[in-house]
Protein backbone atom coordinates (compact mmCIF):
# COMPACT_ATOMS: atom_id res chain seq x y z
CA UNK A 1 0.00 0.00 0.00
CA UNK A 2 1.53 3.41 -0.39
CA UNK A 3 1.47 6.00 2.30
CA UNK A 4 -1.66 7.92 2.67
CA UNK A 5 -1.86 10.80 0.28
CA UNK A 6 1.14 10.49 -1.70
CA UNK A 7 0.12 8.05 -4.49
CA UNK A 8 -0.94 9.47 -8.00
CA UNK A 9 -2.80 7.90 -10.64
CA UNK A 10 -0.43 6.99 -14.27
CA UNK A 11 -2.23 8.05 -17.29
CA UNK A 12 0.06 8.08 -20.52
CA UNK A 13 4.33 7.98 -20.79
CA UNK A 14 6.28 11.15 -20.37
CA UNK A 15 7.60 12.85 -23.31
CA UNK A 16 10.80 14.53 -23.20
CA UNK A 17 12.08 17.99 -23.15
CA UNK A 18 13.73 19.75 -25.69
CA UNK A 19 17.46 19.43 -24.49
CA UNK A 20 19.25 22.81 -25.29
CA UNK A 21 22.90 22.23 -24.14
CA UNK A 22 22.79 23.79 -20.63
CA UNK A 23 20.16 21.16 -19.84
CA UNK A 24 22.58 18.23 -20.77
CA UNK A 25 24.29 16.75 -23.78
CA UNK A 26 21.72 14.45 -25.49
CA UNK A 27 22.65 10.63 -24.62
CA UNK A 28 23.49 7.67 -27.25
CA UNK A 29 19.84 6.03 -26.98
CA UNK A 30 18.02 8.86 -25.70
CA UNK A 31 14.13 8.52 -27.00
CA UNK A 32 14.04 11.38 -29.94
CA UNK A 33 11.76 14.05 -28.94
CA UNK A 34 8.48 14.60 -30.25
CA UNK A 35 7.84 16.51 -33.84
CA UNK A 36 6.99 19.38 -32.14
CA UNK A 37 9.79 19.15 -29.29
CA UNK A 38 7.30 19.77 -26.72
CA UNK A 39 8.15 18.94 -23.51
CA UNK A 40 6.47 16.41 -21.35
CA UNK A 41 2.63 17.00 -20.06
CA UNK A 42 1.24 16.70 -16.80
CA UNK A 43 -0.79 13.42 -15.85
CA UNK A 44 2.24 11.66 -16.95
CA UNK A 45 2.72 9.91 -13.81
CA UNK A 46 3.87 6.23 -14.46
CA UNK A 47 3.48 3.12 -11.76
CA UNK A 48 5.02 0.30 -10.97
CA UNK A 49 4.40 -2.93 -9.10
CA UNK A 50 0.90 -2.69 -7.66
CA UNK A 51 0.26 0.93 -8.56
CA UNK A 52 2.13 2.42 -5.53
CA UNK A 53 4.73 3.77 -6.39
CA UNK A 54 5.13 6.56 -9.24
CA UNK A 55 7.76 5.93 -11.24
CA UNK A 56 8.04 8.94 -13.56
CA UNK A 57 7.14 12.50 -13.23
CA UNK A 58 8.15 15.86 -14.58
CA UNK A 59 9.77 17.31 -11.95
CA UNK A 60 11.45 15.37 -9.19
CA UNK A 61 12.22 17.17 -5.44
CA UNK A 62 14.99 15.93 -3.35
CA UNK A 63 13.75 17.61 -0.03
CA UNK A 64 10.34 18.43 1.83
CA UNK A 65 11.35 21.78 3.38
CA UNK A 66 10.40 25.46 2.25
CA UNK A 67 11.83 25.16 -1.05
CA UNK A 68 10.56 21.72 -2.15
CA UNK A 69 7.39 22.29 -0.66
CA UNK A 70 6.84 25.76 -2.15
CA UNK A 71 8.41 24.36 -5.69
CA UNK A 72 5.61 21.98 -5.48
CA UNK A 73 2.93 23.92 -4.91
CA UNK A 74 3.97 26.41 -7.29
CA UNK A 75 4.31 23.82 -10.39
CA UNK A 76 1.14 22.60 -9.17
CA UNK A 77 -0.58 25.72 -10.08
CA UNK A 78 0.92 25.45 -13.56
CA UNK A 79 -0.07 22.12 -14.55
CA UNK A 80 3.08 20.84 -13.76
CA UNK A 81 3.22 17.58 -12.17
CA UNK A 82 5.82 16.72 -8.95
CA UNK A 83 7.23 14.48 -6.93
CA UNK A 84 9.06 15.07 -3.38
CA UNK A 85 11.06 12.63 -1.80
CA UNK A 86 11.86 13.92 2.05
CA UNK A 87 13.96 11.86 3.95
CA UNK A 88 12.26 12.96 7.55
CA UNK A 89 8.89 11.93 9.01
CA UNK A 90 5.96 14.55 8.36
CA UNK A 91 6.04 15.05 12.01
CA UNK A 92 9.26 15.89 12.39
CA UNK A 93 9.40 18.79 9.49
CA UNK A 94 6.16 19.83 11.15
CA UNK A 95 7.56 20.75 14.12
CA UNK A 96 11.31 21.92 13.17
CA UNK A 97 11.71 24.86 14.93
CA UNK A 98 13.81 27.40 12.60
CA UNK A 99 13.20 30.61 10.97
CA UNK A 100 10.33 32.99 12.27
CA UNK A 101 10.49 36.22 9.76
CA UNK A 102 8.57 36.03 6.45
CA UNK A 103 9.36 38.97 4.29
CA UNK A 104 7.02 40.80 2.39
CA UNK A 105 6.30 38.92 -0.69
CA UNK A 106 6.59 35.73 0.81
CA UNK A 107 3.43 36.24 2.18
CA UNK A 108 1.94 38.34 -0.79
CA UNK A 109 2.92 34.87 -2.20
CA UNK A 110 1.20 32.80 0.04
CA UNK A 111 -1.81 34.55 -0.27
CA UNK A 112 -1.94 34.75 -3.77
CA UNK A 113 -1.44 31.24 -4.38
CA UNK A 114 -4.19 30.22 -1.96
CA UNK A 115 -1.94 29.12 1.16
CA UNK A 116 -1.74 31.88 2.90
CA UNK A 117 -5.70 32.07 4.97
CA UNK A 118 -3.48 31.15 8.15
CA UNK A 119 -0.31 33.71 7.86
CA UNK A 120 -3.11 36.28 7.56
CA UNK A 121 -4.67 34.98 10.14
CA UNK A 122 -1.99 34.27 12.92
CA UNK A 123 0.89 35.88 11.54
CA UNK A 124 2.57 38.52 13.09
CA UNK A 125 2.78 41.95 11.19
CA UNK A 126 5.39 43.67 11.40
CA UNK A 127 6.00 47.69 10.48
CA UNK A 128 9.04 47.98 12.10
CA UNK A 129 12.10 46.98 14.50
CA UNK A 130 14.75 48.06 17.23
CA UNK A 131 18.37 48.51 16.96
CA UNK A 132 19.67 48.57 20.65
CA UNK A 133 23.07 49.08 21.65
CA UNK A 134 25.00 51.30 24.28
CA UNK A 135 21.72 51.11 26.41
CA UNK A 136 19.24 52.69 23.99
CA UNK A 137 16.71 51.15 21.19
CA UNK A 138 16.47 53.22 18.22
CA UNK A 139 13.24 52.22 15.93
CA UNK A 140 13.85 51.33 12.36
CA UNK A 141 10.57 52.53 10.56
CA UNK A 142 10.31 49.19 8.09
CA UNK A 143 7.25 50.14 6.53
CA UNK A 144 6.99 53.80 6.36
CA UNK A 145 10.97 53.74 4.95
CA UNK A 146 9.51 51.51 2.21
CA UNK A 147 6.25 52.86 0.73
CA UNK A 148 4.03 50.45 3.20
CA UNK A 149 5.52 47.19 2.86
CA UNK A 150 5.93 44.90 6.15
CA UNK A 151 7.84 42.03 7.73
CA UNK A 152 5.24 39.05 9.06
CA UNK A 153 6.24 37.31 12.60
CA UNK A 154 5.47 33.51 11.60
CA UNK A 155 7.28 30.13 12.39
CA UNK A 156 9.14 28.65 9.10
CA UNK A 157 7.20 24.86 10.93
CA UNK A 158 3.74 26.69 9.98
CA UNK A 159 5.01 27.44 6.56
CA UNK A 160 5.71 23.82 5.88
CA UNK A 161 2.71 22.46 7.85
CA UNK A 162 0.25 24.83 5.23
CA UNK A 163 2.36 23.56 2.30
CA UNK A 164 2.05 20.33 3.15
CA UNK A 165 -1.68 20.23 4.08
CA UNK A 166 -2.50 22.17 0.49
CA UNK A 167 -0.35 19.73 -1.44
CA UNK A 168 -1.97 16.57 -0.21
CA UNK A 169 -5.19 18.52 -0.24
CA UNK A 170 -4.92 18.59 -3.90
CA UNK A 171 -3.50 15.20 -5.10
CA UNK A 172 0.30 16.41 -4.91
CA UNK A 173 2.42 13.45 -3.89
CA UNK A 174 5.02 13.74 -1.33
CA UNK A 175 6.75 10.50 -0.07
CA UNK A 176 8.43 10.99 3.59
CA UNK A 177 10.90 8.91 5.54
CA UNK A 178 12.35 7.68 2.39
CA UNK A 179 16.44 6.90 2.21
CA UNK A 180 19.21 6.91 0.27
CA UNK A 181 18.05 9.25 -2.13
CA UNK A 182 20.64 9.38 -5.20
CA UNK A 183 20.16 10.98 -8.03
CA UNK A 184 21.61 9.72 -11.55
CA UNK A 185 22.22 10.88 -15.54
CA UNK A 186 22.12 14.58 -14.47
CA UNK A 187 23.73 15.55 -17.87
CA UNK A 188 21.29 13.58 -20.25
CA UNK A 189 17.98 14.33 -20.83
CA UNK A 190 16.38 11.59 -18.62
CA UNK A 191 17.87 11.77 -15.12
CA UNK A 192 16.81 9.55 -12.13
CA UNK A 193 16.40 9.62 -8.54
CA UNK A 194 16.70 6.30 -6.91
CA UNK A 195 15.28 5.97 -2.83
CA UNK A 196 14.96 3.55 -0.31
CA UNK A 197 11.39 2.75 1.50
CA UNK A 198 10.16 0.03 3.62
CA UNK A 199 13.02 -1.97 2.78
CA UNK A 200 12.82 -1.73 -0.74
CA UNK A 201 14.60 0.22 -3.93
CA UNK A 202 12.54 2.96 -6.36
CA UNK A 203 13.44 4.74 -9.01
CA UNK A 204 12.05 8.07 -10.46
CA UNK A 205 12.64 9.32 -13.77
CA UNK A 206 12.07 12.62 -14.55
CA UNK A 207 12.10 15.42 -16.90
CA UNK A 208 14.37 17.74 -14.11
CA UNK A 209 15.59 17.39 -10.78
CA UNK A 210 14.81 19.98 -8.12
CA UNK A 211 17.75 19.67 -5.07
CA UNK A 212 15.75 21.15 -2.26
CA UNK A 213 17.26 19.01 0.11
CA UNK A 214 19.27 21.57 2.53
CA UNK A 215 22.88 22.41 2.87
CA UNK A 216 23.66 18.78 3.86
CA UNK A 217 21.80 17.52 0.93
CA UNK A 218 22.76 14.38 -1.41
CA UNK A 219 22.12 16.77 -4.41
CA UNK A 220 24.98 19.43 -4.60
CA UNK A 221 27.78 16.62 -3.91
CA UNK A 222 26.43 14.44 -6.80
CA UNK A 223 27.65 17.34 -9.11
CA UNK A 224 30.98 16.19 -10.90
CA UNK A 225 33.79 17.69 -8.93
CA UNK A 226 35.02 20.78 -10.76
CA UNK A 227 31.94 22.02 -11.70
CA UNK A 228 31.07 24.17 -9.30
CA UNK A 229 33.09 26.84 -7.47
CA UNK A 230 31.98 27.47 -3.67
CA UNK A 231 32.92 31.07 -1.61
CA UNK A 232 32.12 30.55 1.80
CA UNK A 233 33.07 32.60 5.18
CA UNK A 234 32.78 31.19 8.65
CA UNK A 235 32.42 33.36 11.61
CA UNK A 236 33.88 33.07 14.68
CA UNK A 237 30.69 32.72 16.85
CA UNK A 238 27.08 31.11 16.80
CA UNK A 239 23.75 31.50 18.11
CA UNK A 240 22.05 29.85 21.09
CA UNK A 241 18.32 30.35 20.20
CA UNK A 242 15.64 29.51 23.04
CA UNK A 243 12.04 28.82 22.86
CA UNK A 244 10.09 29.92 25.73
CA UNK A 245 6.53 30.10 27.18
CA UNK A 246 6.57 33.86 28.06
CA UNK A 247 4.84 36.84 26.51
CA UNK A 248 7.31 39.18 24.53
CA UNK A 249 8.52 41.77 26.15
CA UNK A 250 8.01 44.23 23.18
CA UNK A 251 6.00 44.26 20.33
CA UNK A 252 8.85 44.29 17.70
CA UNK A 253 11.93 42.58 17.00
CA UNK A 254 14.75 43.91 19.10
CA UNK A 255 18.65 43.55 17.37
CA UNK A 256 20.64 44.45 20.77
CA UNK A 257 24.83 44.88 20.23
CA UNK A 258 26.46 44.45 23.66
CA UNK A 259 30.02 44.62 24.92
CA UNK A 260 29.40 40.56 25.71
CA UNK A 261 28.17 39.92 22.38
CA UNK A 262 24.67 40.00 20.10
CA UNK A 263 21.42 39.40 21.45
CA UNK A 264 18.17 38.77 19.78
CA UNK A 265 14.38 39.08 20.86
CA UNK A 266 11.57 37.63 18.47
CA UNK A 267 8.56 36.02 19.33
CA UNK A 268 6.42 33.48 17.46
CA UNK A 269 3.13 34.92 19.37
CA UNK A 270 1.50 36.83 22.08
CA UNK A 271 2.65 34.17 24.83
CA UNK A 272 5.84 32.66 23.04
CA UNK A 273 9.28 34.33 22.76
CA UNK A 274 11.95 33.24 20.98
CA UNK A 275 14.98 34.57 21.73
CA UNK A 276 18.90 34.26 20.77
CA UNK A 277 22.06 34.99 22.16
CA UNK A 278 25.66 34.95 20.19
CA UNK A 279 27.87 32.49 21.77
CA UNK A 280 31.42 31.05 20.50
CA UNK A 281 31.24 28.33 18.00
CA UNK A 282 31.98 25.63 19.72
CA UNK A 283 29.90 25.95 22.80
CA UNK A 284 27.95 23.16 24.21
CA UNK A 285 24.72 23.84 25.03
CA UNK A 286 24.63 21.79 28.20
CA UNK A 287 26.68 24.48 30.07
CA UNK A 288 24.02 26.99 29.78
CA UNK A 289 21.43 26.71 32.49
CA UNK A 290 18.49 28.23 31.98
CA UNK A 291 19.18 30.73 34.97
CA UNK A 292 22.79 31.36 33.01
CA UNK A 293 20.91 32.12 29.89
CA UNK A 294 17.91 34.54 31.12
CA UNK A 295 20.57 36.15 32.88
CA UNK A 296 22.90 36.80 29.59
CA UNK A 297 19.96 37.90 27.76
CA UNK A 298 18.76 40.29 30.93
CA UNK A 299 22.52 41.67 30.30
CA UNK A 300 22.61 42.34 26.81
CA UNK A 301 19.37 43.57 25.64
CA UNK A 302 19.69 46.04 29.29
CA UNK A 303 18.84 49.55 28.64
CA UNK A 304 19.12 52.71 30.84
CA UNK A 305 16.01 53.27 31.01
CA UNK A 306 15.11 50.08 32.52
CA UNK A 307 13.77 47.62 30.10
CA UNK A 308 12.66 44.13 32.02
CA UNK A 309 12.46 41.18 30.25
CA UNK A 310 10.59 38.83 30.92
CA UNK A 311 11.32 34.97 31.77
CA UNK A 312 9.52 31.93 31.34
CA UNK A 313 9.90 27.98 31.04
CA UNK A 314 12.01 27.38 28.28
CA UNK A 315 10.64 24.75 25.94
CA UNK A 316 13.44 24.50 23.07
CA UNK A 317 16.98 25.20 22.85
CA UNK A 318 19.79 24.64 20.15
CA UNK A 319 22.95 25.72 18.64
CA UNK A 320 23.34 27.04 15.59
CA UNK A 321 26.33 28.06 13.46
CA UNK A 322 26.89 31.11 11.49
CA UNK A 323 28.02 30.75 8.10
CA UNK A 324 27.95 32.55 4.07
CA UNK A 325 28.08 30.26 1.53
CA UNK A 326 27.04 30.10 -2.09
CA UNK A 327 27.95 27.74 -5.08
CA UNK A 328 28.00 28.65 -8.61
CA UNK A 329 26.24 27.82 -10.83
CA UNK A 330 23.08 27.21 -9.31
CA UNK A 331 22.84 24.21 -12.20
CA UNK A 332 24.33 21.03 -13.79
CA UNK A 333 22.27 19.62 -17.21
CA UNK A 334 19.14 18.54 -15.35
CA UNK A 335 19.69 19.12 -11.81
CA UNK A 336 18.59 22.59 -10.49
CA UNK A 337 19.80 23.35 -7.10
CA UNK A 338 17.13 25.44 -5.37
CA UNK A 339 17.49 27.48 -1.12
CA UNK A 340 20.18 25.69 1.15
CA UNK A 341 20.85 23.14 -0.94
CA UNK A 342 22.82 26.19 -2.57
CA UNK A 343 23.29 28.75 -0.36
CA UNK A 344 23.66 29.56 3.39
CA UNK A 345 23.18 32.85 5.11
CA UNK A 346 23.99 33.98 8.53
CA UNK A 347 20.97 34.21 10.27
CA UNK A 348 20.63 37.48 11.65
CA UNK A 349 19.19 39.21 8.47
CA UNK A 350 16.75 36.84 8.23
CA UNK A 351 16.80 35.81 5.19
CA UNK A 352 17.55 31.53 4.75
CA UNK A 353 14.01 30.94 4.32
CA UNK A 354 13.03 33.58 2.38
CA UNK A 355 16.03 32.89 -0.48
CA UNK A 356 14.74 29.58 -0.62
CA UNK A 357 11.86 31.19 -2.29
CA UNK A 358 12.89 33.39 -4.65
CA UNK A 359 14.65 30.88 -6.03
CA UNK A 360 11.65 28.66 -6.40
CA UNK A 361 9.89 31.47 -7.41
CA UNK A 362 12.12 31.84 -10.43
CA UNK A 363 12.63 28.45 -11.11
CA UNK A 364 8.52 27.17 -11.45
CA UNK A 365 8.85 30.29 -13.92
CA UNK A 366 11.24 29.03 -15.85
CA UNK A 367 9.90 25.30 -15.92
CA UNK A 368 6.35 26.90 -16.53
CA UNK A 369 7.72 28.57 -19.83
CA UNK A 370 9.33 24.95 -20.54
CA UNK A 371 6.77 22.84 -20.77
CA UNK A 372 4.15 25.73 -22.10
CA UNK A 373 6.73 26.55 -25.00
CA UNK A 374 9.63 23.76 -25.05
CA UNK A 375 11.84 27.36 -24.19
CA UNK A 376 14.88 26.79 -22.36
CA UNK A 377 15.59 30.48 -22.30
CA UNK A 378 14.88 30.99 -17.92
CA UNK A 379 15.80 27.45 -17.59
CA UNK A 380 18.72 28.15 -18.69
CA UNK A 381 19.37 31.68 -16.94
CA UNK A 382 18.27 30.44 -13.71
CA UNK A 383 21.57 30.48 -12.32
CA UNK A 384 22.14 33.39 -13.50
CA UNK A 385 18.94 35.30 -12.44
CA UNK A 386 18.95 33.70 -8.47
CA UNK A 387 22.47 34.85 -7.86
CA UNK A 388 21.89 38.52 -8.38
CA UNK A 389 19.42 38.45 -5.42
CA UNK A 390 21.71 35.89 -3.47
CA UNK A 391 24.60 37.76 -3.55
CA UNK A 392 22.25 40.86 -2.55
CA UNK A 393 20.94 38.98 0.19
CA UNK A 394 24.15 37.37 0.85
CA UNK A 395 25.88 41.11 1.26
CA UNK A 396 23.06 42.14 3.70
CA UNK A 397 23.19 39.31 5.92
CA UNK A 398 26.79 39.64 6.18
CA UNK A 399 26.43 43.13 6.86
CA UNK A 400 23.95 43.01 9.57
CA UNK A 401 26.16 40.19 10.97
CA UNK A 402 29.08 42.33 11.14
CA UNK A 403 27.52 45.14 12.64
CA UNK A 404 25.84 43.51 15.43
CA UNK A 405 28.09 40.43 16.74
CA UNK A 406 31.43 41.38 19.08
CA UNK A 407 34.14 40.15 17.35
CA UNK A 408 36.76 39.45 19.78
CA UNK A 409 38.60 42.40 21.24
CA UNK A 410 39.15 44.26 18.40
CA UNK A 411 38.64 48.10 19.72
CA UNK A 412 38.63 49.47 16.37
CA UNK A 413 36.16 47.02 14.95
CA UNK A 414 34.12 47.69 17.93
CA UNK A 415 34.36 51.59 17.11
CA UNK A 416 33.42 51.06 13.39
CA UNK A 417 30.63 48.87 14.75
CA UNK A 418 29.08 51.76 16.77
CA UNK A 419 29.93 54.39 14.36
CA UNK A 420 27.47 52.54 11.61
CA UNK A 421 24.66 52.16 14.05
CA UNK A 422 25.00 55.38 14.63
CA UNK A 423 25.01 56.18 11.34
CA UNK A 424 22.22 54.19 10.59
CA UNK A 425 19.87 55.11 13.71
CA UNK A 426 20.30 58.77 11.94
CA UNK A 427 20.49 58.69 8.77
CA UNK A 428 17.06 58.43 6.97
CA UNK A 429 19.08 57.15 3.86
CA UNK A 430 21.03 54.57 5.65
CA UNK A 431 17.75 53.83 7.57
CA UNK A 432 16.09 52.81 4.68
CA UNK A 433 19.42 50.74 3.21
CA UNK A 434 18.35 48.69 5.84
CA UNK A 435 14.60 48.26 5.60
CA UNK A 436 14.17 47.92 1.91
CA UNK A 437 16.58 44.84 2.31
CA UNK A 438 14.88 43.40 5.30
CA UNK A 439 11.54 43.29 4.47
CA UNK A 440 13.02 42.11 0.85
CA UNK A 441 13.01 42.73 -2.48
CA UNK A 442 9.86 42.35 -4.95
CA UNK A 443 9.31 39.13 -5.93
CA UNK A 444 7.82 37.86 -9.57
CA UNK A 445 4.13 37.72 -8.17
CA UNK A 446 1.68 36.39 -9.57
CA UNK A 447 -0.89 38.83 -10.78
CA UNK A 448 1.20 41.77 -10.86
P1 LIG B 1 15.66 22.94 4.50
O1 LIG B 1 14.64 23.67 5.30
O2 LIG B 1 16.92 22.54 5.18
O3 LIG B 1 14.97 21.72 3.83
C1 LIG B 1 15.68 20.66 3.23
C2 LIG B 1 14.89 19.39 3.37
O4 LIG B 1 15.56 18.34 2.70
C3 LIG B 1 14.75 18.96 4.83
O5 LIG B 1 13.41 18.68 5.12
C4 LIG B 1 15.64 17.73 4.93
O6 LIG B 1 15.16 16.81 5.90
C5 LIG B 1 15.54 17.19 3.51
N1 LIG B 1 16.68 16.37 3.12
C6 LIG B 1 17.99 16.54 3.40
N2 LIG B 1 18.71 15.58 2.86
C7 LIG B 1 17.86 14.78 2.19
C8 LIG B 1 18.02 13.62 1.42
N3 LIG B 1 19.23 13.06 1.22
N4 LIG B 1 16.94 13.04 0.89
C9 LIG B 1 15.71 13.57 1.07
N5 LIG B 1 15.49 14.68 1.81
C10 LIG B 1 16.56 15.28 2.34
N6 LIG B 1 15.58 32.02 7.55
C11 LIG B 1 14.78 33.11 7.41
O7 LIG B 1 14.38 33.45 6.30
N7 LIG B 1 14.35 33.85 8.49
C12 LIG B 1 14.74 33.51 9.73
O8 LIG B 1 14.31 34.17 10.67
C13 LIG B 1 15.61 32.39 9.92
N8 LIG B 1 16.00 32.02 11.15
C14 LIG B 1 16.69 30.84 11.30
C15 LIG B 1 16.98 30.41 12.56
C16 LIG B 1 17.64 29.21 12.74
C17 LIG B 1 17.96 28.77 14.12
C18 LIG B 1 18.02 28.40 11.62
C19 LIG B 1 18.73 27.08 11.78
C20 LIG B 1 17.73 28.83 10.35
C21 LIG B 1 17.07 30.04 10.17
N9 LIG B 1 16.75 30.49 8.91
C22 LIG B 1 16.00 31.64 8.77
C23 LIG B 1 17.16 29.73 7.73
C24 LIG B 1 16.06 28.86 7.19
O9 LIG B 1 15.53 28.03 8.18
C25 LIG B 1 16.60 28.03 6.02
O10 LIG B 1 17.27 28.88 5.13
C26 LIG B 1 15.48 27.29 5.29
O11 LIG B 1 15.07 26.18 6.05
C27 LIG B 1 15.92 26.81 3.90
O12 LIG B 1 14.92 26.02 3.32
P2 LIG B 1 15.29 24.82 2.35
O13 LIG B 1 14.00 24.23 1.93
O14 LIG B 1 16.23 25.31 1.31
O15 LIG B 1 16.13 23.82 3.23
C1 LIG C 1 14.22 35.16 14.04
C2 LIG C 1 15.33 34.58 13.46
C3 LIG C 1 16.26 35.37 12.85
O1 LIG C 1 17.33 34.81 12.27
C4 LIG C 1 16.11 36.75 12.81
O2 LIG C 1 17.05 37.51 12.21
C5 LIG C 1 14.99 37.33 13.38
C6 LIG C 1 14.04 36.52 13.99
C7 LIG C 1 13.20 34.29 14.68
O3 LIG C 1 13.43 33.09 14.74
O4 LIG C 1 12.16 34.80 15.12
Amino acid sequence: MPPPGTARPVREPVREPVGEPVLGEPVAGRRRLPEDGRPSRPGAAGHRGEGAWPVRTQVGIVGAGPAGLFLSHLLARHGIESVVLESRSREYVEQRLRAGVLENDTVELMVRTGVGDRVRREGLVHEGLELRYAGRGHRIALSELTGGRSITVYGQQEVVKDLIRSRLDSGGTIHFEVSDVDVHDLDTGAPRITFGHGGERHELACDVIAGCDGFHGITRPAIPAGVLTGYERVYPFAWLGILAATAPSATELIYSYHQRGFALHSMRSPSITRLYLQVPPDEQIDGWSDDRIWSELDTRLSTTDGFALAAGPILERGITPLRSYVVEPMQYGRLFLAGDAAHIVPATGAKGLNLAVADVCVLAGALARFYATGRTDLLDGYSRACLRRVWRVQHFSWWMTSMLHRAGDDEFGHRLQLSQLDYVTSSRAAATTLAENYVGLPLPLPGS
